[in-house]
């Protein structure tokens, strides 16, 4: 693989530097980063957070936060040394646009560099922050500002951050996140669809029987649990990364790479969505909550036990039957299904294919089981083919239904960056492609918008499901009553 040149010298403001993601997340990916070379020797990382800390304290707890995150043959005592001289920190309460003298001296004189507000913090300080930079003169034309997730809870409350962010930044500058599109496997979906010829002729009605999308985890919502209650994995996780798989799924083939070539096929898939309202939503959508249960032997609580005893009607799992309203995709159903404390941390693409239009193999005697693509996302990325063989041996014909197995890990023997690491990189070399832009963002609001109204108008409760399992059984139901079922239930 060609090395790639570092990135033009930059600096790199992160707004709630002390919180949980830079610590886990933007930290330990900005240090494989500059392991790879890819940082010129002056660029700096300006950590920006509202703890008194002094700047040793503070890459003492960052240096704490890399051991903590990072393999043990990852840490390296030379490169750290190198990439803490990086580090600068200082304390600002970002909530007004007064007192930003820190940052003003800091960035004064480096007016040409690139300069990236990253905003790990709460979206209510999006607006805030925008501002205090736009008031204190801190945005140019070398600025890009990154927002993380969630943008708002609704599509009132996501237009008004965009309003608010809008005012001091151009669109082109915004580079609104989902970490899904940093994943690897989901950039190989790109690849898979658009660099091969084979798959193009069948990606359609017709071929596709449906497609299923599973993002499964073990993990319960842990210490997030107050900010989950409110608001619930629809909004957590099908708004933005279940919606960006869907999208890249069932796009039509971009003119090119280009990012708004790629956005504007994204779109088309996202207002093409049949909208689920009261009318439909308890046919076309399933809400679960789980009960106490274990995960692979280890006893875990119920949602409610971890709340403190509270009732509370936060689905802590989702599925829906999505339509798409277009050619392609007309009588597809596209199945999705997301959940915290499932059986397995797991998550895939299933492209179902339809039976043979006519057997000659007597349905009697044998067991033809159509074609199935799956695209694993996670964990053992990789994508595999099912496909009907016959057994070698004489006495006529025994079928059975056989794999073409694509490791991801085994064939390419190379370490997989974290999302984090190529989406920084993406920002700091000034590519969106990656990124959601503002018409996508409102357009995946609006279908999720119009399912929570459709819940709070027909009252619909969530079903409990142990956890460790595969969610409520009305998840199951959903597809019975297609004829169909869930793969990977086991
Ligand atoms: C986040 C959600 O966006 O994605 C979390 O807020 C979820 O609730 C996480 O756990 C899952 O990400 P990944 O990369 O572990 O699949």
């Amino acid at each position: 693989m060609a090395q790639l040149l570092p990135v033009d010298e930059f600096d790199l403001i992160i707004f709630g530097g002390t919180g949980d993601l830079a610590m886990r997340k933007l930290l330990p990916a900005l240090f494989h980063r500059d392991r790879d070379q890819q940082f010129t020797s002056a660029s700096r990382i300006i950590a920006v957070g509202r703890s008194k800390f002094s700047r040793k304290q503070y890459l003492a707890t960052v240096e704490d936060a890399l051991h903590k995150n990072l393999d043990d043959d990852e840490f390296d005592a030379t490169l750290w040394k190198s990439f803490s001289k990086r580090i600068e920190y200082l304390q600002i309460d970002v909530s007004s646009p007064k007192n930003w003298d820190g940052l003003t001296k800091t960035l004064a004189g480096h007016e040409d560099r690139i300069r990236v507000a990253y905003l790990a913090t709460a979206p209510s300080l999006f607006g805030p922050i925008a501002k205090g930079l736009k008031a204190n003169s801190l945005i140019n034309a070398n600025s890009r500002i990154v927002l993380e997730k969630p943008l708002g809870r609704d599509l009132a409350s996501a237009s008004e951050i965009n309003d608010q962010v809008g005012k001091c930044f151009k669109e082109n500058q915004i580079y609104r996140i989902d970490h899904y599109l940093g994943k690897e496997t989901v950039q190989n979906l790109l690849a898979l669809r658009f660099a091969n010829s084979l798959f193009e002729p069948l990606w359609r009605r017709g071929a596709v029987d449906h497609v299923q999308i599973t993002v499964a985890e073990d993990l319960g919502v842990g210490n997030r649990i107050e900010f989950y209650d409110r608001v619930g994995a629809l909004r957590d996780m099908v708004q933005n990364h279940l919606m960006q798989l869907v999208c890249l799924t069932a796009m039509e083939a971009p003119a090119s790479l280009h990012h708004d070539a790629v956005r504007d096929e994204k779109i088309k898939v996202l207002r093409a969505l049949r909208p689920i309202d009261a009318d439909s939503v308890r046919s076309n959508t399933v809400r679960g909550q789980y009960t106490a249960g274990a995960i692979k032997s280890d006893t875990v609580p119920a949602y409610t036990d971890e709340l403190g005893g509270d009732e509370s009607n936060t689905e802590t799992f989702v599925a829906l039957k999505v339509e798409i309203d277009n050619w392609r995709w007309s009588n597809v159903p596209f199945y999705l299904r997301t959940g915290k404390r499932l059986k397995s941390k797991h998550s895939e693409i299933v492209v179902q294919f339809q039976d043979v239009p006519h057997s000659i193999f007597p349905e009697q005697e044998y067991n033809v089981v159509p074609n199935r693509l799956t695209i694993r996302l996670q964990p053992d990325e990789g994508v595999k083919l099912t496909l009907m063989a016959k057994e070698p041996g004489p006495g006529g014909f025994n079928l059975r239904s056989v794999s073409l197995d694509l490791s991801f890990e085994e064939t390419f023997d190379i370490r997989y960056p974290d999302a984090y690491e190529r989406l920084l990189m993406e920002v700091l070399r000034g590519n969106p492609a990656l990124f959601m832009r503002r018409d996508e963002v409102d357009a995946a609001w609006k279908f999720i918008d119009s399912i929570i109204e459709g819940w709070e108008s027909t009252n619909q409760k969530v079903e409990t499901y142990v956890a460790g399992t595969w969610g409520p059984s009305g998840s199951s139901s959903l597809l019975d009553r297609d004829g169909r079922a869930w793969y990977a239930d086991d």
